[in-house]
């Protein structure tokens, strides 16, 4: 019998035509609360979802066959990997987003130290009167907050802009990169860095490691960049520390709450740029990215093991001995 298969994001028909030669497909693209969502998930051997779908034990305890999640994206904090590993459930993911996040990652950087958004806007007005003064990258500080793929490809570009590169990593204190310099304190780290860059994945040790004492060791003239996970920022201290001026500015890819409020006053700082998730928004890395969560599943489902598995995959059950 063909393995049972939930599709929680909308497909391209080529992508939905090759799940189909593996499996049962059943799309719903809706909200997890729609009856059709419970009734499906109830049935399935594997799910492809995306960072929407919150997957915990009350999820798992409502997909009684379950065997294998596939997520279209890097991050994992919407999946109790715990309880994946309880269930064996193979989880899987698609980091082959590196590049494209390092390169949003410098260009928020360098966003920020040329105040692109007033350029932006002076230069698609008549009056040229001001110039916003911005400031080298050359010579300054970045500290780099996670020094895993995404860190150390965000290090390299900054290198090639002649910048000084620090990291701070909980995981691994020792990566083998020359040019840069590891500190030991992340309070330190922030207190030399002229621009600080967020490439840590969410989890119990990084939710809002950069909250009121860590913006408070900051530079008045330094500037945040966050690609990672919203929630790694206390987004009301940052406010409140940008309101204050204890910073100089701040570019966000990602928020606490996604999207945000009208009323979020970080919408409405001049020397805050706020995009909406676009990490790994390229048409060939979100390609990539569906190609690889495919491929995911369909490995997953058959047993064989999966390159990208982040929990232990259930050994396949073996066949009958033939008589
Ligand atoms: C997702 C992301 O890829 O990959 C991640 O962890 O945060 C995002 O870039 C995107 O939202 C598609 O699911």
């Amino acid at each position: 019998m063909q393995p049972r298969v939930l599709v929680t994001i909308p497909l391209p028909a080529s992508a939905l035509s090759l799940l189909e030669k593996h499996g049962t497909v059943t799309s719903v693209t809706g909200s997890p609360d729609d009856p059709r969502f419970g009734a499906a998930l109830a049935e399935a051997d594997g799910i492809l979802i995306s960072p929407r779908i919150r997957v915990d034990r009350d999820f798992l305890g409502r997909a009684p066959r379950l065997r294998a999640v596939s997520t279209y994206s890097v991050g994992l904090d919407h999946i109790d990997l715990a309880a994946a590993r309880e269930r064996a459930v193979a989880v899987a993911h698609t980091p082959v987003l590196t590049d494209t996040v390092a390169d949003l990652t410098i260009a928020l950087i360098l966003a920020l130290a040329r105040r692109m958004p007033e350029a932006i806007r002076i230069g698609a007005s008549p009056n040229w009167q001001a110039t916003p003064m911005g400031i080298d990258l050359k010579g300054k500080t970045l500290l780099i907050v996670g020094f895993g793929r995404i860190g150390q490809e965000v290090a390299r570009r900054a290198l090639a802009c002649k910048m000084k590169i620090a990291y701070f990593d909980q995981r691994a204190p020792d990566v083998p990169f020359e040019a840069a310099v590891r500190v030991p304190e992340l309070s330190k780290g922030l207190a030399e860095a002229d621009f600080v860059s967020l490439n840590v994945d969410l989890n119990a040790s990084t939710r809002h490691l950069i909250g009121r004492e860590a913006l408070a060791c900051m530079k008045p003239t330094a500037f945040l960049v966050n690609t990672s996970r919203g929630a790694v920022v206390d987004q009301k201290a940052l406010t409140e520390a940008l309101r204050e001026g204890r910073i100089a500015g701040a570019a966000l890819d990602v928020l606490e709450q996604e999207p945000p409020d009208a009323s979020d006053p970080l919408l409405r700082m001049s020397n805050v740029i706020v995009v909406p998730h676009i990490g790994s928004a390229t048409v060939e890395t979100r390609q990539a990215m569906l190609d690889c969560a495919l491929d995911n599943l369909i490995t997953c489902l058959k047993g064989e093991p999966c390159r990208f598995a982040v929990t232990p995959q259930p050994t396949p059950a073996r066949s009958a001995p033939k008589e």
